[in-house]
């Protein structure tokens, strides 16, 4: 048997830390393999340089490696990491005072040879001095997403996009191609691109190629139904992930939601499912829910018309709210009602369902999303963490650079421009260090966060969502709760 450090994690030398962390960005993975799609910790070099080791050998040439090369005796090396081969759960490892997470499935049994497996050098990770895996912001970016336009084939009621001005990518071909490669050179791990519509931008596919080129294999999201001549090029960039957004079928709704014309629409979209299916390319597909499809006639009806495709899988997320909607959120929004009706049937239909995966919003993640408030701090700490500011950015079409994907232009969030910027001179600049810094230090006593003894550990840990304090309560208030903190007032602004 062959033992590998799992190809859907990486590893990311951070000075004083490594990242271990999910390979690949926007909750994907190579489907060969087990692995956590949202795994991020840090972890001490030593135990980054041991995962290197696992590079296809058997387990004790391994075991014999790592013992000659640290002069750790044999029967220790085998107690701390057989608990990592081929685990199904997280495992706890003790190191000094502290314990680190492992995420299921680190190293794995292979029975062949993992063609393209990227070898790691052990050594390269042992150049730090003082090591600090308390949780923190990383000395440069891990994610980034560049929007390439504000232009759409379609205008959505729902979209949370900030397209008041509809414009085209403002940086040059060059210019992207410079990001792509210092990203490349800081070892970062996601470089994904979102639009408005992508499949606009005059130089999608040379872009594409870059990113592909420069191991950046991006997420896309569209809603243009593509052209045969497009699906050919899709087709030989060998794109890992295509998402179509497909909220209903009824081209009447569909009308209504994306203002268009839905007969057009859906009678296109049938030839580009067809031609996908000639050039054998999987897609995602993407549902939102809102107040118009939220019910199990329309579910029901796309199930039936996706099962006729080349579907991997079928997200479906419930409308959320934004600065940006143009529709009254409250016409849109969905019932908890519909909530709970739509959500059983998916949790039946994902049980029977063998042709592709269906992923939607249980309870869990609802929680996670601001659906619903932690009752104790047990399970706010439990939540998720924001990456704003922390290990992410977001690159407008402009060149602006905001720390969260949903603040577009706003003011205050903006913490450079990459036309006249580095990435990393963007990520280490006033603007982003004092944005960072400021919840740390709380001066408004109306704030719950003011005299809150949990504040160091939120803060560490990132818990508070910039994006939802600010929907919740406006910007003014940006120094209140995260909205799901269990001392969070009633939002001024319901988010849900
Ligand atoms: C902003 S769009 C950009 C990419 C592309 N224009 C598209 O629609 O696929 C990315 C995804 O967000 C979804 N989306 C837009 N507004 C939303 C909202 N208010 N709540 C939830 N999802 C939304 C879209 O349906 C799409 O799947
Ligand atoms: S959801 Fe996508 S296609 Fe629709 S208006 Fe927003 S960005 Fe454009
Ligand atoms: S969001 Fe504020 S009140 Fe809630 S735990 Fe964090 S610091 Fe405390």
């Amino acid at each position: 048997m062959k033992y590998y450090f799992n190809p859907n994690y990486k590893l990311i030398d951070d000075k004083n830390k490594v990242v271990l962390l999910s390979r690949y960005s926007f909750s994907r993975k190579d489907p060969r393999f087990e692995g956590d799609i949202q795994f991020q910790t840090f972890i001490h070099p030593i135990y980054a340089s041991l995962l290197a080791f696992f590079k296809g050998n058997d387990l004790e040439t391994t075991f014999n490696e790592i013992h000659t090369f640290f002069g750790i005796p044999l029967d220790v090396i085998k107690t701390q990491l057989l608990k990592i081969i081929n685990n199904k759960e997280q495992q706890y490892i003790d190191f000094e005072d502290t314990s680190i997470v492992f995420p299921e499935h680190t190293i794995i049994a292979s029975n062949h040879i993992i063609e393209e497996y990227e070898i790691l050098d052990p050594e390269s990770f042992l150049n730090f001095s003082e090591v600090d895996i308390n949780p923190s912001r990383t000395s440069k970016p891990i994610d980034l997403t560049l929007m390439l336009n504000t232009k759409c084939h379609t205008n959505c009621i729902y979209c949370y996009a900030d397209r008041r001005n509809k414009i085209d990518c403002q940086i040059s071909d060059a210019r992207i191609n410079e990001i792509i490669i210092e990203a490349n050179q800081l070892g970062m791990r996601g470089f994904d691109l979102i639009g408005g519509e992508v499949f606009l931008h005059k130089n999608w596919y040379g872009i594409m190629e870059n990113l592909i080129k420069y191991d950046f294999p991006p997420f896309v999201s569209t809603k243009l139904p593509l052209t045969n001549i497009q699906i050919e090029r899709v087709s030989n960039l060998k794109l890992p992930e295509l998402q179509f957004s497909l909220d209903v079928i009824s081209p009447n709704k569909l009308t209504k939601l994306l203002n268009i014309n839905g007969e057009k629409y859906l009678s296109n979209i049938k030839v580009m499912f067809e031609n996908l299916k000639h050039y054998n390319i999987n897609i995602t597909i993407h549902t939102v829910l809102s107040k118009d499809n939220c019910n199990l006639e329309d579910l029901k009806q796309l199930y039936e018309f996706l099962r006729n495709y080349n579907i991997s899988v079928w997200k479906i997320d419930y409308v959320q709210k934004s600065l940006f909607t143009r529709e009254d959120f409250s016409k849109i929004k969905v019932s908890v009602n519909d909530v709970v009706s739509t959500t059983s049937y998916l949790r039946g239909l994902s049980q029977l369902e063998t042709k592709f995966k269906i992923q939607f919003s249980d309870i869990i993640s609802q929680k996670q999303n601001g659906l619903i408030k932690a009752k104790d701090d047990f399970l706010f700490h439990q939540s998720r963490s924001c990456p704003a500011n922390v290990s992410s950015f977001f690159i407008l079409p402009d060149g602006n650079v905001t720390i969260c994907e949903q603040l577009f232009w706003e003011k205050e969030y903006l913490i450079g421009n990459v036309k006249e910027q580095s990435l990393l001179e963007i990520w280490n600049s006033d603007a982003a260090l004092t944005l960072y810094n400021r919840r740390k230090k709380i001066e408004n006593k109306e704030s719950p966060c003011y005299s809150c003894e949990e504040s160091n550990y939120c803060h560490s840990n990132s818990l508070v969502c910039f994006r939802d304090v600010v929907f919740s309560y406006g910007f003014d208030n940006w120094d209140y709760p995260d909205p799901r903190c269990f001392k969070a007032s009633k939002p001024i602004y319901d988010l849900q």
